[in-house]
């Protein structure tokens, strides 16, 4: 969550600073601010709300120098005010400090400082960080040591251990205009390295317009960074030397191209993100080619998928398909519930991670944590399998698991998920196939389903004809959810149902819709709704139909009924279906295998909310309260 950059160099910091801001912006939007040091004064400015009200700011008081550090927050401790946005400083205002993450044991550190005489003027956690690092400072300025790079790097050395929790830190201070200390504990940050300058930042976006160049930090690395350049040591203090590495393609640039809305632009390019998935790993002559090892797959006799949100549903998806195509018992847990109730450990178990951003702290928290007590029982059938699927291949996750598989989607912007979903789910898809055909002709526990190769080939080729599906699918789609948003402008409630294989896209309907529209939603297996949820119905509700034909297309059918029956107004999302008078409207599908559906039912999906958003006038690609990567638990 929140984002961080920090530069220092030989032109004017705030320019860049503020450039770099904007491409973290969907990290979190509602404030941000920047603080340059200069003549040794801490120039530090800073707004609630968008960017843009802090691009005024500077427009207005300019903030000169060639060193400082911005942000942009999404709140954690403290409301979305002014007085919470960082730079937080210390209480003579020489030293700042940005931060993201949460330090866990801040009240603990707040109310010994204040026993000190330190007054805090914001609610946050990182306020504590510049307390303890002024009084670091002075202690050893009170025993003679000059200002100096070294003497600031050694009083961030000295309070770190003191600060619990994941963070990513930048510190500047006026009395030392030429450094700026950078630090990472579970929360990303990497450095970039220009000519003659150096910016930090918490994601590719923000260094990608500046160079290609980069060191991304490890957990616990504390970095000097000087004109002259970057010192890097490890958490004893340590100097380490690491070759840095080049960010390749043009997917970490951010560009909205013609459309109205980055989430608009990223669902019309899921044709295209189909598209380079089958041409990397379903290529003709072979069933599918995943970049993995076989050590993934061999003797593997369960799968266990942690993930949040909109991941997650994919997880459900995905789970569907381990088992129903290659007979692995599966199971999906909400990461942020996984670590505090853990299910008991089972022999030869693969753990999935999915995370497109592969910094999800909640994702992050439970595979390490899985990881470290199987590793506890040093018995080899309990040993750790970690596969990662993400579209950050770089990312957090890139480091803490032993298999990583890139969906390759290109950066996304927009904070709704839209083609990272699909990619995950073609992840599945090919996760699936390859276990199902390494498990053909196996007895026992984890034996195939009896899925035979032929079948096996022909959901393969289905697949290969995704793009050109989806292409016609989003176009079609696009301008008749475009003329359905109207029908929404009152709407308080939508029922999303679907069962089997499309239950998980009911629900990622309705987290579409909830997170942009802010309609309140639910998706609901369809079977269930008699059970309880039915007495919402009337004429208000719309309720969303996904059927597909296949084992409960007429099941599905039959709940539409009971919901029409109930005066709501009914959205089928199926093919030409053989009651025409059952859907109020329908968003046609073309015919496919059921198995392979979700890949096409969730672009309705996708279209609807981001549609009925658009037409109520919000602000699609910043929804209120969220951000795009969720780093703190
Ligand atoms: C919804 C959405 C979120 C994320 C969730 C996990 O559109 O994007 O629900 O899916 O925060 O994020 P990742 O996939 O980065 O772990």
């Amino acid at each position: 969550m929140c984002g961080i950059v920090a530069l220092i160099g030989s032109r004017e910091a705030a320019p860049q600073l503020l450039d770099g801001l904007r491409q973290l912006e969907y990290r979190g939007y509602d404030s941000a601010g920047i603080a340059t040091v200069e003549g040794g004064r801490l120039h530090c400015l800073k707004a609630e709300g968008k960017l843009v009200n802090l691009s005024a700011r500077y427009e207005q008081h300019g903030a000169p120098g060639q060193c400082g550090i911005g942000h942009t927050r999404w709140a954690t401790h403290g409301k979305p005010e002014e007085r919470n946005a960082h730079p937080h400083l210390d209480g003579s205002g020489e030293l700042a400090v940005v931060q993201n993450g949460i330090i866990e044991n801040h009240r603990t550190l707040r109310e010994s400082l204040q026993a000190e005489g330190v007054t805090f003027l914001s609610d946050t956690d990182t306020e504590v960080i510049p307390h303890l690092i002024a009084l670091e400072l002075k202690a050893r300025s009170d025993a003679g040591e000059a200002a100096s790079a070294n003497l600031l790097l050694a009083a961030v050395q000295a309070v770190l251990p003191q600060l619990h929790g994941a963070y990513a830190l930048a510190v500047v201070w006026a009395r030392c205009p030429g450094a700026l200390v950078v630090a990472r504990h579970q929360a990303p940050l990497l450095i970039g390295l220009g000519e003659g300058e150096f910016l930090c930042a918490s994601d590719t976006p923000a260094l990608a317009g500046f160079t290609r160049t980069i060191l991304p930090m490890e957990d616990g690395e504390v970095a000097l960074l000087t004109p002259l350049g970057i010192e890097l040591y490890d958490s004893a203090g340590q100097r380490v030397q690491r070759t840095p590495t080049l960010l390749t393609g043009t997917e970490h640039v951010a560009d909205k191209r013609s459309f109205r809305h980055f989430m608009l632009k990223e669902i019309h390019e899921q044709p295209e993100t189909a598209a380079l998935w089958v041409a990397r790993h379903l290529p003709e002559g072979a069933l599918v080619a995943l970049p993995l090892d076989e050590s993934v797959y061999t003797g593997v006799e369960r799968i266990q998928i942690l993930a949040c949100g909109t991941s997650r549903h994919a997880a459900q998806v995905g789970a569907y398909l381990l088992e129903q195509l290659a007979g692995i018992p599966t199971s999906v847990f909400y990461a942020s519930e996984f670590r505090y109730a853990p299910p008991p450990l089972t022999p030869h178990m693969l753990t999935i991670g999915v995370t497109q951003s592969g910094e999800t702290a909640d994702t992050l928290a439970a595979l390490a944590m899985e990881q470290e007590r199987r590793q506890s029982l040093e018995d080899p059938a309990y040993a750790p399998r970690l596969l990662g699927i993400t579209n950050r291949p770089e990312s957090s996750l890139g480091r803490l698991v032993g298999h990583l598989l890139d969906i390759g989607a290109g950066i996304e912007v927009g904070v709704a998920a839209t083609k990272t979903f699909l990619g995950q789910l073609l992840a599945f898809y090919g996760l699936a196939l390859a276990f199902a055909e390494r498990r053909q002709g196996q007895d026992g526990p984890g034996a195939s389903s009896g899925r035979s190769i032929a079948e096996l080939q022909a959901l393969a080729s289905q697949l290969r004809q995704l793009p050109g599906l989806l292409q016609a699918l989003v176009h079609d789609h696009d301008q008749r959810c475009a003329e359905l948003a109207h029908l929404f402008a009152d709407t308080q409630d939508v029922i999303f149902l679907g069962r089997g294989i499309n239950y998980p896209i009911a629900m990622e309907g309705a987290l579409k819709l909830k997170e942009i529209s802010y309609i309140h939603a639910e998706g609901y297996p369809a079977g269930e709704m008699k059970h309880g949820p039915i007495a919402l119905l009337d004429a208000r509700v719309p309720v969303v139909s996904i059927a597909v034909p296949g084992t409960v297309f007429d099941k599905v059918l039959s709940n539409a009924q009971e919901a029409k029956a109930r005066d709501a107004q009914l959205i089928g999302v199926a093919p030409a279906c053989p009651d025409t008078t059952l859907f109020d409207v329908l968003l046609p599908l073309p015919e496919t295998d059921e198995l392979l559906s979700p890949l096409l039912t969730v672009i309705p999906m996708q279209l609807l909310s981001y549609h009925i958003a658009a037409h109520r006038g919000l602000d699609v690609d910043q929804p209120r309260n969220l951000a795009k990567s969720v780093t703190v638990e």
